[in-house]
């Protein structure tokens, strides 16, 4: 096997990205889709020149590895149908919405290489040398630290029925915390506020203590108007004995200005660029679990990190219930 026959399972906007990397990248055969939705399964098939199947069995027949793409609720039953044909899978995040579907995924997965689950911060280059400082003791001593993620009120206006901006923007930062400093999280509290939804939090504050003994918090909310130049304010402060660190994680770099209109700061790190071409963090993500899969190599990111950000979550949402 010299490429991997790969197929994306579901293809709405995070599946449409994920296609557009696998068709660019050398070791990978980008075969197929499987999606629910008939109009955007014609739309795919004329976009990517391949076909798309209603049903995953089908896909499944034609591929090696799949890439799951579906929204966040529905991520544990397709999982462990393609697990159980003997397929890779790459999981997007957050790996399922409780420990007990993670642990149902992760009893349904037998060779824990088989799973990856899409946590695209570890492939940013920034986190990755905050993490060598971090791990090298650079910084010494963790004292503090603080993990922060909201974008645009108009990412929640499509989801905040079927998922909380805790499971869909924080599971992002709770991966970012235990991966950058290794050490593992407690919730001792958390407060959420509705204010732009029917009736989710719109609003996280999330205070942790780290094994460590450090203090953290976390940050999450998805109500920046969407007039912001950059619609995403993202970062990771950590300050140490014997240094800080700062990673901003915003779209900062290239900035659009349109005669009319409002001025934009565009992604620079995170998605492809409109022709798919060039490096991207989720082109650096599909690439590694490309090769893992080809050359039989361990997760990049195993299922049991993707629970452990689960639980972090999870823990948040209990602390701001009680
Ligand atoms: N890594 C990141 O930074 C990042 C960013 C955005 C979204 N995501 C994750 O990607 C996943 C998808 O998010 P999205 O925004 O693309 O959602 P979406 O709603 O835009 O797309 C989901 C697609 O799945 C299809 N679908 C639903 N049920 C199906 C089924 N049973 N079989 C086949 N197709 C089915 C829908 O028709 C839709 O086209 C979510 O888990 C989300 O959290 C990750």
């Amino acid at each position: 096997m010299d490429r991997l026959r790969i197929g994306v399972v579901g293809v709405g906007v995070q599946g449409h990205l994920h296609a557009r990397v696998l068709k660019t990248l050398p070791e990978a055969d980008f075969v197929g889709i499987a999606e629910a939705d008939e109009a955007r399964r014609s739309k795919a098939e004329a976009e990517f020149g391949v076909p798309a199947y209603a049903s995953l069995d089908q896909l499944l027949d034609q591929v090696d590895a799949v890439s799951i793409c579906l929204p966040d609720h529905l991520h544990e039953e397709p999982t462990i149908r393609a697990l159980a044909a003997g397929k890779r899978v790459l999981l997007e995040k957050p790996m399922s919405l409780s420990t007990e579907s993670c642990d149902r995924i992760l009893a349904n997965c037998p060779d824990p290489d088989a799973l990856m689950i899409g946590q695209i911060l570890r492939f940013d280059p920034r986190v990755i040398r905050a993490r060598e400082l971090v791990r090298s003791g650079d910084i010494g001593e963790i004292w503090h630290a603080k993990v922060w993620r909201s974008t645009s009120q108009a990412v929640g206006v499509g989801i905040w029925d079927r998922t909380s901006v805790a499971w869909f923007l924080g599971i992002h930062d709770a991966d970012l915390l235990r991966f950058v400093t290794g050490q593992e999280a407690e919730v001792v509290a958390a407060l959420g506020r509705n204010v732009l939804s029917p009736g989710t939090e719109d609003i996280v504050h999330a205070l942790l203590r780290l094994d460590g003994g450090a203090i953290a918090t976390m940050e999450n909310s998805w109500t920046l108007p969407h007039s912001r130049p950059s619609r995403a304010d993202a970062g990771l402060r950590i300050i140490g004995s014997k240094a800080a660190i700062e990673v901003t994680l915003s779209h900062t770099d290239l900035l659009m200005v349109p005669r009319e209109g409002n001025a934009v700061n565009m992604d620079t790190y995170f998605w492809p660029s409109r022709e798919g071409n060039g490096a991207s963090n989720l082109r650096t993500e599909l690439d590694a679990f490309v090769r893992a899969a080809l050359y039989k190599e361990p997760s990049p990111v195993p299922g049991s990190e993707g629970r452990a950000a689960v639980a972090l979550v999870e823990a948040v949402e209990a602390a701001m219930r009680s």
